[in-house]
């Protein structure tokens, strides 16, 4: 199965260099590829393209880099894929997904782990916290660099408000295709239907789901809000988006090489969030004054009461993550205030 998959995206891969007529690289240059499944609008695109100048500044006679958004190289979990295997060098993978790769990303996971943006904001940057998750998938072929800002996590249906938990009951609601996100939903009561980002749309559309939960620039960017009318902050989840790398193309840069990604890497990270700022206020707009989507502000306290009983199931599953949890509960108190609406 994988090496269908690796060689189906490296087929798609050849043929959209030609399609989109690529800049030409000489043949001196190493070609980078970096996946992703957002629009080309999107702070993740932005912030990519601005690694892909640094780098070519930088580093041009080396290297050629190439970005290719919209799941152009297949969904995210081929994306990842295809990265393992070094098909590609980098692409984002929401930390959902990453679950499935390496039970340790589980903990970002966690419904309402965080207490605020900023709290959530300050772990993320904890690289004492996050570095032990980020490289321990050595063994599965890729590594962390670096995080991306993917706001709140909200519910957000065709034609029903949520208000409380109860009105989840018996709704398809269409989540990331994670343990924790379908355990979650059976916690919460609705009914979890997992699938990829890019077929969303449509199954909200033909209604195979009533609803799905995201940040609001799914309303926009995605067009979910053309279908969805309710938009309600249960605020259950801050979860990151990860830039991960081919493990063996970073080991074989030399140290000189390496420092100048590493600032990419940091570039990236301060450009998408910089955007992502500026993007989740127009996307809020947008979709109230031109897509007519109404938003709700319920008692977040009936959901986080629902689905704390997650969070000591995962520690007890894996004890290892105790510490890097109890530091989160720090960062909790420090910055006690809500999140981003
Ligand atoms: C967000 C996130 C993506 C993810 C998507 C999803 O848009 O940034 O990485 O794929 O949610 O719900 O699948």
């Amino acid at each position: 199965m994988k090496k269908q998959i690796t060689m189906l995206g490296l087929i798609c891969v050849t043929a959209i260099s030609l399609l989109t007529g690529c800049k030409s690289s000489d043949s001196t240059q190493e070609i980078i590829r970096i996946g992703h499944n957002q629009s080309t609008q999107h702070p993740t695109h932005i912030a990519l393209v601005e690694f892909e100048k640094f780098i070519e500044e930088n580093l041009g006679e080396k290297y050629n880099v190439e970005v290719y958004p919209s799941e152009l190289l297949g969904s995210q979990n081929e994306m990842v894929q295809l990265t393992q295997t070094g098909a590609i060098n980098f692409c984002v993978a929401s930390n959902s997904l990453l679950e499935t790769f390496s039970k340790n990303y589980s903990i970002f996971n966690l419904p309402y782990l965080f207490s605020s943006a900023e709290s959530y904001h300050a772990a993320m940057d904890d690289t004492s916290l996050t570095d032990p998750i980020f490289k321990s998938t050595g063994q599965a072929g890729f590594e962390a660099v670096t995080w991306l800002d993917a706001g709140t996590r909200n519910f957000y249906t065709v034609n029903k408000p949520i208000e409380t938990p109860a009105d989840l009951k018996g709704l398809k609601i269409r989540v990331q295709q994670s343990p924790t996100n379908v355990e979650m939903m059976q916690l919460l009561g609705g009914s979890a239907t997992p699938m990829g980002f890019g077929d969303v749309y449509t199954a909200l559309q033909s209604k195979i789901i009533d609803g799905a939960e995201n940040n609001e620039m799914a309303l926009t960017d995605n067009g979910h809000g053309d279908v969805c009318k309710y938009y309600s902050y249960d605020m259950h989840q801050m979860i990151p988006d990860i830039l991960i790398a081919n493990k063996q193309f970073l080991d074989n840069l030399d140290d000189e090489t390496r420092e100048i990604f590493e600032e990419g890497f940091e570039l990236i990270n301060k450009v998408q969030r910089e955007e992502w700022i500026i993007a989740v206020d127009a996307a809020k707009e947008r979709a109230q004054n031109e897509q007519g989507v109404q938003f709700i502000y319920p008692d977040t306290a009936p959901f986080q009461e629902a689905c704390y009983p997650l969070h000591e199931k995962m520690l007890e599953k894996q004890p290892e993550l105790t510490s890097i949890y109890e530091k989160i509960q720090e960062y909790n108190k420090e910055y006690a205030s809500g999140g981003e609406q």
